[in-house]
């Protein structure tokens, strides 16, 4: 081994060590496995710690083993290898314990499936999560409560909001490829299928906001498939239902219907966020703009008015110099129809 090879040897599994015990710690306050937030997640953590641990005391051993021997048993100057062949009292060992162990695996796992897999039992509530290259958008149950005006149902993307200690049951489906809805805190870990319908459960013990992720590679977009679950106690839930089904009245009233279709059809639903109808992350957020004191922080362009509101999206680099918003041709009548639609978003 040459000097540098033996350095090397050294530094790079301290490095990698280093590098796991640091992000261990900057992640020790996440609700991850150590914090079960829900029945399902407390169901599975014990049985992840049991698997971590044996995989822990199975490393240390077949790698201790292979150590130990490369270095005891080298290749040196008057020193030749033993040779054998077949030892029965270690084949049967190394037979045996990992026989036992996945045994004991399959079993604790078992036990725990039937109560993880069984999304009727006294679920209290359906909701659809359908995930498309590259968002969750959720659609609530049909009843009254979730009824708007038009007779559609709430729905809603990203966040998914639910009341705390309701078993709530989570339908998935995908039109493109595999998605996986995962939300560690609260547990359960489903992969919404193409072409068929597959289901888990949720129940969040406290009120909270718990993150998750699609855990599945789906695509260029993975990385943006966050799920963001909403816990609320119910009254906080009724509260966050009549403002949501008021919102999306706003978004579902046939005056700005023009307005939104121009929104969707053009670069804008590419980079702006407005709640319930669009999700692009480059531009500002404009679910409330009409709440805002101006446009873009253009002291000008106040009130947030359809006058104003045309008067920024014809030539946004003409108010604002350096803007990223390009000039969107639109026809005049399409321009009238989007600032009257983004007029109402208060
Ligand atoms: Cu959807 Cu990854």
């Amino acid at each position: 081994m040459t000097p540098f090879a033996r350095r090397l040897a050294i530094a790079a599994p301290l490095a990698a060590l280093t590098f796991l015990a640091q992000s261990v710690v900057a992640h020790a306050d996440e609700p991850w496995v150590n914090a079960p937030m829900g029945p399902v997640a407390r169901e599975i953590q014990p049985v992840y710690w049991i698997l971590f641990a044996a995989a822990v005391v199975v490393l240390v051993i077949v790698d201790g083993g292979i150590i130990y021997s490369a270095i005891r048993f080298r290749e040196r100057p008057g020193h030749l290898a033993k040779q054998f062949h077949g030892h029965n009292m270690l084949e049967l060992t190394w037979t045996v314990i990992p026989t036992a162990m996945v045994i004991f695996f399959t079993v604790i796992s078992f036990q725990r499936l039937q109560f993880i897999n069984d999304t009727r039992t006294g679920a209290q509530m359906t909701i659809q999560a359908e995930g498309v290259q590259w968002a969750w958008n959720y659609k609530y149950p049909e009843e009254d409560r979730f009824r708007l005006k038009s007779g559609k149902y709430l729905t809603g993307a990203e966040d998914i909001h639910v009341p705390v200690g309701t078993k709530v049951r989570i339908e998935l489906s995908s039109p493109d490829v595999i998605h996986d809805f995962f939300v560690p805190a609260i547990g359960g870990k489903k992969d919404a299928v193409p072409g068929r319908k597959t289901e888990l459960w949720i129940q969040a013990d406290r009120p909270g906001v718990y993150k998750g992720q699609c855990a599945e590679f789906c695509g260029d977009g993975h990385a943006d498939m966050l799920i963001v679950l909403h816990a609320h106690e119910p009254a906080e839930y009724a509260k966050w239902l009549a403002e949501a089904i008021d919102f999306a009245n706003l978004l579902d009233d046939p005056e700005t219907q023009r307005g939104r279709d121009v929104f969707r059809n053009n670069a804008c639903v590419g980079c702006h966020v407005i709640r319930g109808l669009s999700g692009g992350r480059v531009g500002p957020e404009l679910t409330n703009i009409a709440s805002k004191p101006n446009i873009a922080g253009v002291q000008s362009l106040s009130p947030v008015n359809v006058e104003n509101l045309k008067k920024w999206i014809s030539n946004p680099p003409a108010h604002k110099p350096g803007t990223q918003m390009p000039v969107v041709p639109l026809s005049e009548t399409d321009l009238d129809a989007l600032a009257k639609f983004l007029a109402v978003l208060k």
